[in-house]
This record gives structure tokens, sequence and C-alpha cells, in this order.
């Protein structure tokens, strides 16, 4: 009985609040919800996120006006055929919305940037669970009568089990695989390639299963998290995808940082990835220059904007494995602490942008440390 009470509340909040679609999926999926609303997804767009907003503001304008739309708020019907921003519910609430990414089809390689194509349906929507996957092209039934017999299902949707998309990762390619400026250069150089013999996709490691029922209607012990493991979240666990291997000479020492997901590491424009080392010697601690993960995006030679760049004139990224040496011998007794992290966005970025001051922005996320005692 009370589901019927959820379900027919949930009706009218649908027929109320079109323009807020999530906030629909809020009644019967309020964990995966409040994850989605903390996510990177939700605060992709001008108005949820300071460094969006201060490149769009100094980034060039012409008649096209707002493309950015394409990947940082699709649900935005408007903006996106319009090329127009306004501060509209779609674009704090739900810039990349549930329906969005539950409703990709398929994703169309481009030039300059993959395009995402839809289903165009209403209410239908696709999604990965192994052990289903080919047995039933929709397991849920619409009818009411249904829905009391067989209280698992949905009666909000149908899902399709059905699309390899959801399985290999290749969902996330329509807006992750490059984002090209003018000059054909790619400003986000995430550098994907999947293969069908990975041990894990991006959804395995961005979207792990964490407790929490995924539905309130019926129990699961578990759901994939929402919030994206990754930069703005950190888990530890993402650590466990990086390794470090030292070895020692008798001048100085060298950290192999090994990769073991499918892409380049802090390739996004104005990113970082930091690698500090310390030595704890006779009970002192000597701090030794870290190493910095990053591409410095030029024209001519000098640094410029990434929409005004053509070439790197630096690029000291993580691809499948990069050699760090340190300058420094070490001795027998010292314990030696190394230190993985990331900044949304480097100091220098952060200063070219004029926004310096929010430290929140700036701060150092630690993704692996490790000690080795020699
Ligand atoms: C009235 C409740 C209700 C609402 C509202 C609802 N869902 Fe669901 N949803 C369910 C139930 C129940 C299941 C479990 C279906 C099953 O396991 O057979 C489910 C399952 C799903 C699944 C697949 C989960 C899986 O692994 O089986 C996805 C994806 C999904 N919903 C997305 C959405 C989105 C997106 C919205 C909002 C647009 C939404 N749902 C709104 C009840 C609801
Ligand atoms: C083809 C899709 C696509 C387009 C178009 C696009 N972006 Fe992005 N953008 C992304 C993706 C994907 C990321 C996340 C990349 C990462 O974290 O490595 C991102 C990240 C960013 C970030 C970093 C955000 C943060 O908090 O770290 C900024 C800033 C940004 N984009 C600005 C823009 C601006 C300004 C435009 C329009 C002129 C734009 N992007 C157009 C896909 C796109
Ligand atoms: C960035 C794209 C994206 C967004 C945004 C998104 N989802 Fe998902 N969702 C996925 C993917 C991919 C999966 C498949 C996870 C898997 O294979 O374990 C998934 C799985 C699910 C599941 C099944 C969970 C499970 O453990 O099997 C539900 C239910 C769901 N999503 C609901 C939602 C709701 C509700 C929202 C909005 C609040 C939402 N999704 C937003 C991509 C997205
Ligand atoms: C509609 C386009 C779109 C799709 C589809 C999409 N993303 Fe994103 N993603 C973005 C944008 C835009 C950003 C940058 C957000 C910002 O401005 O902070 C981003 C940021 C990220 C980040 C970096 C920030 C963080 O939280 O660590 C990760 C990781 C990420 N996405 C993973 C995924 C995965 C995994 C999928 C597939 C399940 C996916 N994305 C699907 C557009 C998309
Ligand atoms: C084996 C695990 C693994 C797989 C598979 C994986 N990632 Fe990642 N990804 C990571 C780790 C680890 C990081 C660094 C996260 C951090 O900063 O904590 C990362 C970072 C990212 C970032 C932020 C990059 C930046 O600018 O610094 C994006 C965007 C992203 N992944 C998207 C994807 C997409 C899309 C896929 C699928 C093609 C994918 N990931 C597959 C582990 C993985």
């Amino acid at each position: 009985m009370r589901n019927i009470f959820l379900i027919i509340s949930t009706m009218l909040l649908v027929n109320s609040l079109q323009a807020n679609e999530s906030k629909v999926c809020q009644k019967c999926h309020p964990i995966i919800y409040s994850e989605y609303y903390e996510s990177s997804h939700r605060k992709a767009s001008v108005y949820n996120n300071p460094i969006h907003k201060a490149m769009w503001d100094k980034h060039p304008k012409d008649e096209k006006g707002y493309t950015c739309a394409k990947c940082h708020s699709p649900s935005d019907l408007e903006s996106l055929q319009t090329g127009k921003l306004t501060e509209n519910d779609i674009q704090t609430q739900e810039p990349i919305s549930c329906t969005y990414c539950h409703t990709i089809k398929d994703v169309e390689e481009g030039d300059s940037s993959n395009t995402n194509i839809s289903n165009g349906k209403k209410r239908e929507y696709y999604t990965a669970e192994k052990g289903i996957k080919g047995k039933a092209e929709y397991k849920t039934e619409t009818s009411w009568f249904g829905l009391v017999k067989e209280s698992k299902s949905s009666p909000f949707h149908k899902i399709d089990y059905d699309n390899e998309n959801y399985y290999s990762g290749n969902v996330c390619m329509g807006c992750h695989s490059h984002t090209n400026n003018e000059h054909s250069f790619d400003i986000t150089m995430l550098d994907a390639a999947i293969s069908d013999k990975d041990e894990n996709t991006c959804v395995t490691c961005h979207m792990p299963q964490v407790l929490g029922t995924k539905v309130t209607i019926h129990e699961t012990k578990t759901h994939a998290y929402h919030g994206i493991a990754g930069i703005y979240h950190k888990q530890k666990k993402m650590g466990e995808h990086i390794d470090f291997k030292i070895s020692k000479t008798n001048n100085n020492f060298n950290v192999e940082v090994i990769n073991k997901s499918n892409h380049a590491l802090f390739g996004q424009a104005f990113r970082q990835g930091i690698l500090k080392a310390e030595i704890k010697r006779n009970g002192k601690t000597i701090e030794l220059e870290p190493f910095i993960f990053e591409r410095i995006l030029a024209k001519d030679g000098k640094e410029v904007m990434p929409w005004d760049a053509n070439e790197a004139i630096k690029d000291t990224l993580i691809y499948a494995k990069r050699n760090v040496v340190f300058e420094q011998a070490i001795k027998a007794g010292d314990v030696v602490t190394l230190t993985l992290g990331v900044q949304r966005i480097s100091d220098n970025g952060a200063k070219k942008l004029g926004i310096e001051d929010n430290k929140e922005l700036t701060k150092f996320r630690v993704m692996k440390t490790e000690k080795y005692s020699f």
C-alpha cells in the first residue's frame, strides 16, 4: 500500500515539476540523488562551478554563444540550441541530468569532439547490470497491477539492460574523449582507450558499488556511486590504481609512477598533479622539491589561454607511467614518504583566471601516500 501512495505522489510531482526531472528520481532513488547532487556532473555549469565561470567569462565570444553547453549543461535544451545562457533551474539543479545520461543510446565520433545520441524516449532508461544483460530486454512492468504483484519493478519507467555502451564505459566518451579548440588542439587530453581486455571500466573505477540501496521500493545492499570517485570526491580505493616503484642509486633516487587506468592523468587545462617526497633522517624531516605533472598550453612557444593554444611546451602528464628522479641520496635508516595528489586548478591557472582567493579550488587533494624504510 505504501508503494501506491508513493507512486501517486510521484505522479503528481511528475506533472508539477517537469522542469526538474532529476527531482522526480529522488523520490525513489534518494541516495543516488544526494550523491549526484554533490557530484562534478551536477556542478558542471557556469552557475555551479567557479572555475568554469571564470574561464567562460574570459573566453572570446562569437555568434555561436555558449558552446560549452554540449558537455557542461546539455540538459538545458534552450541553451544548447540557441547558445544563450540564463540562470534557470536546469543550469543550477541538473545541467547533466539523470535522464540525460540514462538515455544516451550511442556515441558518435567527431573530429573536434564526440556527440551523444539520445534514444529520444521518455521514461525509458539504459543501465548496466551484470547477469541481466541479454536475458531480458526490459525487466520492468509498467502496469499498475503488475506493480502490486511484483513490487520489484519500477512503475515509473522501463529499463533497458542491453546497451553495450553502459558495460564498456563508452557511455562516458561522448563528453570525455576529447575537447578540441578551434586550432584542433585537445585541451582535456584524457587520451582514453577502451579495450575489452581491461579489468576495469570508467564505470567500475569512478562509480564503484558502495553501501546503500539503489531504490526505496525494494532494498539492495549496494548501488553505483553517483558522486563520482575522483578529484572532487577522493576515495582511498582510487589510489590502488596507481603504483609507485622506488629505487636508489648512489646520489639520487628514482620513483616510477605506474598508472593502471586506461587514460592519462591530470590532462585537463590548468590541472596539476603533484608528487611530494620527504625523508625522515635522525629525527629530522627533509622536504624535497615536488615534481609537477602538467601540460602547459602554448602558441609560438609562449604560454597562452587554452582556446588560443596549438601546442604544449611542457607535457609531464602520467600516461602509462612516468619516471621521476629526486636529486637526494638515500642513506641507511632513512624513511621516505611519497604522496601523490592533485589540484583542481594550479596556482598559476587560478591567478590567470582571477580566482586565486578561492583556496578550496587550489587545495592539494591526496590520491595516494606510501612509506618506504631503507
Ligand atoms: C516511483 C519510483 C521510481 C521513480 C520515480 C524512478 N525510479 Fe528508477 N527504479 C525504480 C525501481 C523500483 C527500480 C528497480 C527496478 C528493478 O530492479 O527491476 C528502478 C531502477 C532504475 C534503474 C536501473 C537500476 C537497476 O540496476 O536495475 C535506473 C537506471 C533508474 N531506475 C533510473 C531512474 C531515473 C533516471 C529516474 C528519474 C527520471 C527514476 N529512475 C525514477 C523506481 C523508480
Ligand atoms: C566536448 C565536451 C566539452 C566541451 C564542448 C567543453 N568542455 Fe569543459 N570539460 C569537459 C570535460 C569532460 C571536463 C572534465 C575533464 C577532466 O576532469 O579531465 C571538462 C572540464 C572543464 C573545466 C575544469 C573544471 C574543474 O572544475 O576542474 C573547465 C574550467 C572547463 N571544462 C571549461 C570549459 C569551457 C569554458 C567550455 C566552453 C568554451 C568547455 N569547457 C567546453 C568537456 C567539455
Ligand atoms: C554521468 C552519467 C550519469 C548520471 C548523471 C546519472 N547516472 Fe545513474 N548510472 C550511470 C551509469 C553509467 C550507471 C551504471 C552503473 C553500473 O554499471 O554499475 C548508472 C546506474 C544507475 C542506477 C542503478 C544502480 C546500480 O547500482 O546498478 C540507478 C538506479 C541510477 N543510475 C539512477 C540515477 C539517478 C536517479 C540519477 C540522478 C540523480 C542518475 N542515475 C544520474 C550514469 C549516470
Ligand atoms: C554530458 C557530458 C558528460 C558525460 C556523459 C559524462 N561526463 Fe564526466 N564530466 C563532464 C564534465 C563537463 C565534467 C567537468 C565538470 C566540472 O566542470 O567540474 C566532468 C567531470 C568528470 C570527472 C572529473 C571530476 C571528478 O569528479 O573527479 C570524472 C572523473 C568524470 N567526469 C567521470 C565520468 C564518467 C565515469 C562518466 C561515465 C559514466 C562520465 N563522466 C560521463 C561531462 C560528462
Ligand atoms: C583503473 C581505474 C580507472 C579507469 C578504468 C578509469 N579511470 Fe579515470 N581516473 C582514475 C584515477 C585513479 C584517476 C585520478 C583520480 C584522482 O585524482 O583521485 C582518474 C581521473 C579521471 C579524470 C580526471 C582527469 C584529470 O583531469 O585529472 C577523468 C575525467 C576520468 N578519470 C575519466 C575517466 C573515463 C571517461 C574513463 C573511461 C574511459 C576512466 N576515467 C577510466 C582511475 C580510472
